[in-house]
Order: structure tokens, then C-alpha cells, then sequence
């Protein structure tokens, strides 16, 4: 994709389609001031005429407007004016997009960019145009047999500015989505692709891929043998009902000389059945999203990687599949991690936390400046957020804050939960450690003590992206969450926001 900045009048610009929007009370974008003025007010006789709505989410493709150069005008609602957040600019280009999706636009002209937008520069409007521009041009088609839907042939996107001192940032927002949306796109990917073809070790030939096509990145993949020495009992006894085996793999990003690395370990259970406490039948099939975790850092590395960011980052994937047979972990199985902590395993479906601790105990050795932790741990963490915000658990508030805030300016939203001895005792076992699992309360918060235990003295948070990993019903698939705002995490850290 090309990306291009323009301070013109948006009825001069020669494109295959502007985009301008419209407040309630008929009260008119910028865009639309200039093409109304520009064509002898058809865009306020069409408002007079009802055929334009000012509803979020909105949009009405006009053709052939005289006095204009633009061969489509997509007029989008912005809702009242004065409240246009970065959460309903993004619904309104979504909205240009899916109304112009089966035309052969070639070039766009966002003119949405010059509106003030509530909490967000000009650096942000670029960067949430191209990312719902790349968003809505997603498709998954790569397991239909047949002839292809043919995808929008966009080559370049314009975005208007209103003056020539916001140009380098604005160009910086596009750079930085366009390799946001490739990371995201990666994940999405992953997370699509059904569970006998992205196993781990598919996994695994992806980041080796990656490592491929970047000399700063290094890809290393242990098997189960260099993880039974290095007495990851825990992970693999995930792993052991599996015929597929079970992979840990590790990239090394060097943007940053010798500094200490943010370690970014995601869960990689490439399909959940429950193991031998087996899932219900309804339903189960989303559980090959049960590897977003992994998706999400593996993305985030890509988009990184693209913007040779100066900064060190590794990422940690335990990847295996879940599953019931002859061979697999029973409940009451007590197993040793490779911190020597043992685990009696009362529920073998609470298996995120069993390969999640392995992999964060094994991540000590890179000594991380910060390690942050991406699962789609539980269920009870969408039963407490629903599928809006990820949720945030940390042992250091001023991290936990961080993430927060990324997760506001990347509009890829967390909250935080808390943590605390009164939850952890809910692990206590009988006769191991520890147990597997806390009860029903809480279940989201137990599920990060458990890992708690695994990160003393280290800098550490939990992401629980059970809500926001994918969506169900008619729009299913992967939603390459939160690689925005595990971006917009590393970015700040490494100074690269304007
Ligand atoms: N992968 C699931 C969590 C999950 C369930 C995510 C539904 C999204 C939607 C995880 O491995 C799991 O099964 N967790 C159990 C934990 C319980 C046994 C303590 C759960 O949430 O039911
Ligand atoms: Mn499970
Ligand atoms: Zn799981």
C-alpha cells in the first residue's frame, strides 16, 4: 500500500474516492463544507432529501457530483457534533469501506483526518485510518476451493491534512498502522486457519518464516525431548494425550544493542477439547482460537520486525494441542514445573496456565526489562469484561497503568483486574503446591495468581483475551487483538510516538 498526505481542497483531488462526513443537526465535516461548496450544494440537498443519514456506522456513495474531481463521494454519518471519539471515526471509515467494498476503487481520499477528534492527534487519525482501511480489506479465502471473491484492487490512501507541519507525523501514523495491519493480519490468519492445519508445529514454520525474511530476528524451536531435560513437566503434560507434538518456540528481535528484552510469552493451544475433563460438544470448535495468545505475539513481532523499532523483544510461544486418549494427563495427576513447584491437576481443560507457566519460568534466563503474558485463559474473564476489553493483571501497577493507557491510544481497550493472597489461597491443594484450578469465583483472577507464582521479582503483567481474541455468530473469525496495543506498549517504550 501506498500512503500519501494532502493539504488540497478535497473537491480538486483526482481519486477514485473521497470520503467526507456529516454531523447530526445537518451540521457538515470539513470535507463536506468543500464539496457542497465546490458543487453547488448537493451534498445539503441531499441531506434535505433524507437520503443521507448522520448515524455512526452510516454511509451513502454519491457518483458523478459535478464541480468535484473525485468519481465517488462516500458520505459517512459522524454522529453529534463535538463528540467524534477515535472508537466511532474508526466505525465511520469502516462504514466508507464496507459501502464501496465490490467497486474497483483503486485510490482513497480520507478526508475524515481534518475533523477534531476527541483524545487523538493528527499522528492517531492517520494511524486509525489505515488500520480500518486494512481491517475491512481482511478476507480469509485461503480454504475455499473455487474461484476467489476478487478482493478491492486499493493501491494508495490519501489522507487530508490541514496544514504542511503535520505531514511527517501523519506519514508516521500511516508506516506504523500499515505495520500494525500486517501484524494483525498475520494473527487473524493463524487464528482462522482450522486446528489440523495450524498445529504447533505450524506455528513453529512460521516464525522460522518470519526469522527468514528479517536478519535482526532469530527463531529457536525446542522440542519435547529439550523440554523434558529442561524439566517442563507441567507444559508437557498438556502435550502427552496429543499425537501432534508439542513445540516451544522462541524469537530474539536485537533492535537495541544490549538492553534488556520485553519477553511477550502467548498461549499456543492450537486446539482445546477439555483433555480428559472434556468440553461440551457446542461450541467446541471456537476452541482452535485457543492459540490467539500466541497469534497476537507472534503478529506483534512482525510488526516490530517491519518497523525495525529500536528495541529488544523476544517472544515465548508453548504450543501444543489438548487432548483425551490413553496417553493423557488425568485429573488428580500431580505433575513438577520446571520451577520445581508441583501442581496437582484438578481439571485438565485449565490448561493455559500449565504451559504458560513453563514458558515463564524458562523466559527468566533473557532477564526482561518486562514480560507480559497473552492468553485466551478463561472463560469467567468474558463472563466479568464480555468481548469489548482485555483484561489486565499485573504484580506492578505502573506496568499494569501502561498498558491501560495503550490499550486507550491504540483503541484496542484493556481494564484492569486485581490480584491478591485472598484469591491465591484459592489454589491451595491437599497435596501438591498447588492446584490447576480455584473454583468458579473469580476464576479469571486465580487464573493469573496461579502464574503469579511463577514471576516473582519480575516485571510482569497477564492478558487474559478470552472476550476479545475472536468473534462468534455470523461475522466469526479472529480479530488480531490486541496486536495494536501490544504495539502501542513497545512503541512508547522504545520513544517512537511522536
Ligand atoms: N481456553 C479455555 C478458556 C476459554 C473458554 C476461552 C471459552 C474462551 C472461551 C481454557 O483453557 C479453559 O478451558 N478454561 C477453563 C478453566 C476452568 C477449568 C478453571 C474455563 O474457563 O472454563
Ligand atoms: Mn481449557
Ligand atoms: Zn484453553
Amino acid at each position: 500500500m501506498e500512503y500519501f498526505t494532502s493539504t488540497s481542497n478535497v473537491s480538486r483531488r483526482a481519486t477514485d474516492c473521497v470520503i467526507i462526513g456529516i454531523y447530526d443537526k445537518n451540521i457538515f465535516g470539513q470535507g463536506a463544507t468543500q464539496i457542497d461548496a465546490a458543487s453547488n450544494g448537493a451534498i445539503g440537498k441531499l441531506v434535505k432529501s433524507g437520503d443521507i443519514s448522520t448515524q455512526v456506522g452510516k454511509c451513502a456513495v454519491l457518483t458523478n457530483v459535478s464541480g468535484v474531481k473525485a468519481s465517488r463521494i462516500a458520505v459517512v454519518g459522524l454522529g453529534k457534533s463535538g463528540a467524534l471519539d477515535v472508537a466511532k471515526f474508526r466505525r465511520a471509515v469502516a462504514a466508507a469501506m464496507s459501502a464501496i467494498a465490490q467497486t474497483k476503487t483503486r485510490d482513497i481520499l480520507n478526508s475524515l483526518t481534518l475533523e477534531s477528534v476527541v483524545d487523538a492527534n493528527a499522528y492517531y487519525l492517520a494511524r486509525h485510518s489505515v488500520q480500518a482501511i486494512g481491517d475491512s480489506l481482511y478476507r480469509f479465502t485461503q480454504m475455499k476451493s473455487g474461484k476467489k471473491p476478487a478482493a478491492m484492487p486499493l493501491r494508495k490512501i490519501g489522507l487530508s491534512i490541514a496544514k504542511r507541519s503535520d505531514a511527517a507525523k501523519v506519514a508516521r501514523g500511516a508506516e506504523h498502522a500499515d505495520a500494525i495491519v500486517t501484524g494483525m493480519s498475520l494473527a487473524k490468519d493463524l487464528g482462522n486457519l482450522p486446528p489440523n492445519v495450524c498445529t504447533p508445529s505450524y506455528l513453529g514454520r512460521t516464525a522460522q518464516r518470519l526469522a527468514r525474511e528479517n536478519k535482526k530476528l532469530q527463531t529457536r524451536i525446542l522440542n519435547e525431548a529439550e523440554m523434558k531435560r529442561l524439566g517442563m513437566h507441567s507444559l508437557l503434560s498438556v502435550t502427552a494425550g496429543a499425537t501432534e507434538p508439542g513445540k516451544l518456540v522462541v524469537m530474539q528481535y536485537k533492535g537495541a544493542g544490549s538492553d534488556k528484552p520485553v519477553v511477550l510469552v502467548g498461549k499456543g493451544v492450537t486446539f482445546d477439547s477439555g483433555g480428559i475433563s472434556l468440553k461440551p460438544g457446542p461450541g467446541m470448535d471456537e476452541m482452535k482460537y485457543d492459540m490467539g495468545g500466541a497469534a497476537s505475539v507472534i503478529g506483534t513481532m512482525a510488526t516490530v520486525a517491519k518497523l525495525r523499532l529500536p528495541i529488544n523483544l523476544t517472544v515465548v510461544v508453548p504450543t501444543v494441542e489438548n487432548m483425551p486418549s490413553g496417553d493423557a494427563t488425568r485429573p488428580s495427576d500431580i505433575v513438577k514445573s520446571m520451577s520445581g513447584q508441583t501442581i496437582e491437576i484438578l481439571n485438565t481443560d485449565a490448561e493455559g496456565r500449565m504451559i504458560l507457566c513453563d514458558a515463564l519460568t524458562y523466559s527468566r534466563r533473557f532477564k526482561p526489562a518486562a514480560i507480559i503474558d497473552v492468553a485466551t485463559l478463561t472463560g469467567a474473564c468474558v463472563i466479568a469484561l464480555g468481548h469489548h476489553h482485555t483484561a489486565v493483571m499485573s504484580n506492578n501497577d505502573e506496568l499494569s497503568a501502561s498498558i491501560v493507557a495503550a490499550g486507550k491510544s491504540s483503541d484496542d481497550r484493556s481494564w484492569p483486574l486485581p490480584m491478591g493472597d485472598e484469591y491465591t489461597t484459592q489454589l491451595d491443594s491437599n497435596f501438591a503446591d498447588m492446584a490447576n484450578v480455584g473454583g468458579r469465583a473469580g476464576g479469571a483472577i486465580t487464573a493469573a495468581c496461579f502464574l503469579g507464582k511463577f514471576t516473582d521479582g519480575m516485571n510482569w503483567a497477564h492478558l487474559d483475551i478470552a472476550g476479545t481474541a475472536w468473534k462468534s455468530g455470523k461475522a466469526k473469525g479472529s480479530t488480531g487483538r490486541p496486536v495494536p496495543m501490544l504495539t502501542e506498549v513497545l512503541l512508547t517504550r522504545c520513544g517512537a510516538l511522536p
